[in-house]
């Protein structure tokens, strides 16, 4: 079987129009590298405003970088394909179809719907959504919103799936068993799945590799691969260094914090 799936972003830089900068604009990202392996699960965790949204819009090709570049396969994005599902940061859903119909809406589009009924049935029971099918979006609660926008994104069978804090507006019991949801989704299907997130437990639970990245400008500073045991103990002696190995790369970049200063921010 050939390895679909794989993303290389060859320095990618951005900038933003900023009547507050100098020469008027800002640059947001800077010369990000990364080689994504096929059907990985990756995280991406850094500061607010650092360009996180930005990065996951060039890779889906709703937004096109000033220099580098971004492959899938080997071809260079141009645009956004069905190859690349996305689930945006402000998971905005049809405020005129109803839940049901948001989430079948992919399939109603690529003509798999009639195929596929009982997969649609099957994501709402997943994500939790049973018996509100007929609501519409403003009759349900944000998490909810949510999780439906998660089944949206997740029904298309993308071979690249971007999501944008997809659990962010959680409660924390719902978010725990939605990062389970999704990590299951990812081990059936072999989607290479990138996630932005704020949460550091959240990208160590989850990821097979958590890329910290810098703001002003956004660049990698380090990338972390994640060798857990599963099912992973969130109390581990490994799981909490690798939260303070982030922590110390999102505060003191690559080379983390002095070795004297180590016990302030374990
Ligand atoms: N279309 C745009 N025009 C001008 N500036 C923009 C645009 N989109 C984003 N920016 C700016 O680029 C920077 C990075 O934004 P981005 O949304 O990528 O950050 P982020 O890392 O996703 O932040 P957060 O964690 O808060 O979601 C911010 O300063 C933002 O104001
Ligand atoms: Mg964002």
């Amino acid at each position: 079987m050939v390895e679909e799936g794989h993303i290389l972003i060859d320095r990618v830089s951005k900038s933003f129009e900023d009547a507050n900068a100098a020469g008027g604009r800002q640059l947001i990202l800077s010369g990000i590298s990364l080689d994504i392996a096929p059907g990985s699960f990756t995280s991406f965790i850094g500061p607010s405003g650092c360009g996180k949204s930005t990065l996951l819009r060039i890779i889906s090709g709703f937004l096109f970088p000033d220099g580098g570049k971004v492959e899938v396969d080997g071809k260079k994005v141009e645009g956004p394909g069905v190859d690349r599902g996305f689930m945006f940061q402000d998971h905005v859903l049809f405020p005129w179809l109803s839940i049901y119909d948001n989430i079948a809406f992919g399939l109603k589009v690529q003509g798999t719907y009639e195929k596929r009924k009982e997969d649609v049935k099957e994501i709402i029971h997943q994500v939790g959504l049973d018996g509100y099918e007929d609501h519409y979006p403003y009759q349900v609660s944000g998490g909810m919103q949510q999780r439906a926008s998660l089944a949206r994104a997740l029904i298309g069978h993308p071979k690249i799936l971007l999501l944008d804090e997809p659990l962010g507006a959680l409660d924390a019991f719902t978010r725990m068993t939605m990062q389970e949801e999704i990590r299951r989704v990812w081990e059936k299907s072999h989607t290479t799945m990138i996630m932005v997130t704020h949460d550091i437990e959240e990208a160590v639970y989850m990821a097979q590799k958590v890329v910290v990245l810098s703001s002003h400008p956004g660049r990698v500073i380090k990338e972390i691969p994640i060798e857990l045991k599963r099912p992973v103990d969130r109390e581990s002696p490994e799981f909490t260094a690798y939260k303070t190995e982030i922590l110390k790369a999102l505060h003191y970049g690559e080379n983390g914090l002095p070795e004297d200063l180590g016990e302030v921010v374990s």
